[in-house]
């Protein structure tokens, strides 16, 4: 059934787990994050980035939300990183529960005035909206941040920041980066624990892949009611036609094959997504 985000990550943090968000970017993504989250009985978010968005518009959402109305567990639909106001309005008028309103990479006034006009927004549609304090280095979704340019979240504006914007989330920069990264930096956990102190929305952990499993369980022990996956699923689902193409070599008409194309990916999809969403049950994050 289709649910919004905020109900889904306030659960999870009060049940002490973190829910699971995972891009998507057509149908067999959709549909194996959706698989995996009943076999598995929990909850989770379909998220959309911007680029996404604009390739698949409005049929892409429609799908999406159509994919979480028909789920045996709660699933929600979130707009990842949109600087664009105009786009948060469009994904909400849609039916999109959430967004996060990506003002990280303004001045810490300039994030909160556009932080706060999202929020309002939102409003007008009983969404909610994730915000974002500090940035991640890494790649996402075709922008590329210079690991040089990194910041990370500082605690003390945490506190000014959530209440002068009244975001219902709050996505850290805590060491996290997008993709993977060659020698990714180990996440600070004493900043984590410091912002955590600073506010009570629920916290929001950007850049899952790479992130050794261990340090993921202990993020969710100290907070992090959220999780962002997209490279490690989207991996998996690349690698899944680049190995059919390879066995499947030269082939006349490619038409005849393309339906057993999308559901091996599908297939090979269950593995990942199931792994990831693990994470986020009480036993996975124990
Ligand atoms: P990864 O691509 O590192 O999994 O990060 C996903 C993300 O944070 C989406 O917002």
């Amino acid at each position: 059934m289709l649910v919004n985000t905020i109900e889904l990550v306030r659960e999870a943090r009060r049940r002490g787990v973190a829910i699971g968000a995972f891009n998507t970017y057509n149908l067999e993504l959709t549909r194996a994050i959706v698989v995996a989250a009943e076999k598995l009985g929990q909850p989770t978010i379909l998220q959309l980035g911007v680029q996404a968005i604009r390739s698949g518009g409005e049929p892409l959402a429609v799908t999406t939300l159509a994919a979480a109305r028909v789920s045996r567990v709660p699933v929600a639909v979130h707009l990842d990183h949109c600087s664009d106001i105009g786009l948060i309005e469009t994904c909400f008028a849609w039916g999109l529960s959430s967004a996060l309103a990506d003002g990280s990479r303004l001045p810490f006034a300039e994030n909160i005035a556009f932080t706060k006009s999202a929020v309002e927004l939102a409003a007008r549609y009983s969404g909610t909206i994730e915000s974002e304090l500090g940035y991640l280095a890494g790649t996402e979704d075709g922008i590329t941040v210079e690991e040089i340019e990194s910041s990370l979240t500082d605690p003390a504006q945490a506190h000014e920041f959530i209440a002068a914007t009244g975001a219902a989330m709050l996505a850290v920069s805590i060491g996290n980066v997008h993709g993977y990264v060659p020698n990714p930096p180990p996440l600070d956990f004493e900043r984590l624990a410091q912002i955590a102190a600073q506010v009570d929305v629920p916290l929001v952990l950007h850049g899952a892949t790479g992130i050794p499993r261990a340090d993921i369980q202990h993020a969710i022990h100290m907070g992090i009611a959220k999780l962002n996956i997209n490279t490690e699923v989207r991996t998996a689902f690349l690698s899944a036609i680049a190995g059919w193409g390879v066995r499947i070599g030269p082939e006349p008409d490619l038409r005849k094959r393309l339906w057993l194309l999308l559901k091996e990916s599908l297939n090979r999809l269950s593995g990942p997504v199931t792994s990831c969403s693990m994470l986020m049950t009480k036993k996975g994050a124990a």
